[in-house]
C-alpha cells in the first residue's frame, strides 16, 4: 500500500504525534522574538499549524490570529485546544478566500511547505506573496538538500551515536516494504528532490531542495530581503546551513 501525504495527515498515529509536540525551537522563538513589534500589531496567517504547537504561542501575541491547516483531522483537534480562534480547514494551495495584502505575518513551519510538488509549492509562493500586506513578511522552513545527511539511510547519521543509529534501525526496519513501495514515486533533479525519507515511518513524500534553488524561487515570487538561519537562531550562509533552512523574507514594494 502507498499513501498520499494528505491521507498521513488525516491519521490517527500522526495527529496523536502532533498533538503531544512540545515547545518552540529556538530558531522559532528567535524569529518571533525579533519580530515582537511588528507581530503584536499583527493580522497573523498560520500555515499547516497541525496540533496546535505554534497556534500556542502565537495568538496571545499578535493582533488577530487565523490558524489553517489542510488536514480536517489537525483543524479539529487545534479547534478544540483553542476552541475561540479562528481555526480553517484550508489547502495552502487555495487561499483563495483570504483578499490581497491580508496579512502582516505569515508563518508556515516544520517543513509543512515540503508536501506537495514543485508547481503547487510556486502556487504556495505567489499565494502567500499575494496575501501579505507591503512589507509583511514570511518565515518558514524547508529540508535541505545539500546537507551530508540528504538521502541517507536513518540510521547511518554520522552525527548520532552508533547505539542511536542501531535503535533507529529496529524500529524502522518493520516499515522497509511501504518504503521499496514509496520509493518508486521519488524524484530526482539536481535543483530539488521529493524522497520517501523516513518520516512517520516512510508515509511521506518529502521535497528537499538546495539553498541556492530556493534563493532563486523566492526571487522569482519577488520576495526581498531573503534571509538563511540555523537551527540555533544564528544567520547563516548558504553553503554552511543545517539539515533544515529556516528562512525569513519580505514582500517589498519598490
Ligand atoms: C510537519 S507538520 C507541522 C505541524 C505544525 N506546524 C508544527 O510545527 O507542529 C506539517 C503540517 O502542514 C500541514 N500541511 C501540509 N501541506 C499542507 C497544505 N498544502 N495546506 C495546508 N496545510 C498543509 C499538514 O497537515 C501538517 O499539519
Amino acid at each position: 500500500m502507498t499513501y498520499s501525504n494528505i491521507d498521513t495527515y488525516n491519521s490517527s498515529i500522526v495527529i496523536n504525534w502532533y498533538d503531544n509536540l512540545g515547545d518552540l525551537t529556538n530558531i522559532e522563538k528567535h524569529i518571533f522574538e525579533r519580530y515582537q513589534p511588528l507581530i503584536k500589531n499583527a493580522k497573523l496567517l498560520d500555515i499547516g499549524i497541525g496540533g496546535g504547537r505554534t497556534t500556542n504561542y502565537l495568538h496571545t501575541r499578535c493582533l488577530y490570529y487565523i490558524g489553517v491547516d489542510y488536514s480536517q483531522g489537525f483543524v479539529n483537534l487545534t479547534k478544540n485546544k483553542f476552541p475561540t480562534l479562528d481555526i480553517r480547514c484550508l489547502d495552502a494551495r487555495n487561499l483563495s478566500v483570504f483578499s490581497d495584502n491580508s496579512f502582516d505575518f505569515i508563518n508556515f513551519s516544520f517543513n509543512g511547505i515540503d508536501y506537495v510538488n514543485l508547481k503547487d509549492r510556486e502556487i504556495i509562493f505567489s499565494e502567500i506573496y499575494r496575501l501579505l500586506k507591503p512589507n509583511g513578511i514570511f518565515f518558514f522552513s524547508t529540508h535541505n538538500m545539500s546537507h551530508d545527511t540528504f538521502n541517507k539511510r536513518a540510521w547511518q547519521n554520522p552525527n548520532t551515536s552508533f547505539f542511536i543509529n542501531l535503535k533507529t534501525f529496529l524500529k524502522l526496519i518493520p516499515f522497509e516494504f511501504t518504503h521499496q513501495l514509496q520509493k518508486r514515486k521519488e524524484l530526482y533533479t539536481s535543483d530539488f528532490a521529493i524522497i520517501n525519507d523516513s518520516a512517520h515511518n516512510y508515509k511521506l513524500l518529502t521535497f528537499y531542495t538546495t539553498p541556492s534553488f530556493l534563493y532563486k524561487q523566492l526571487m522569482k515570487f519577488k520576495f526581498s530581503n531573503i534571509q538563511f538561519f540555523l537551527k540555533s537562531g544564528s544567520h547563516s550562509r548558504e553553503d554552511k546551513l543545517d539539515d533544515w533552512i529556516f528562512c525569513t523574507c519580505e514582500k517589498s514594494i519598490f
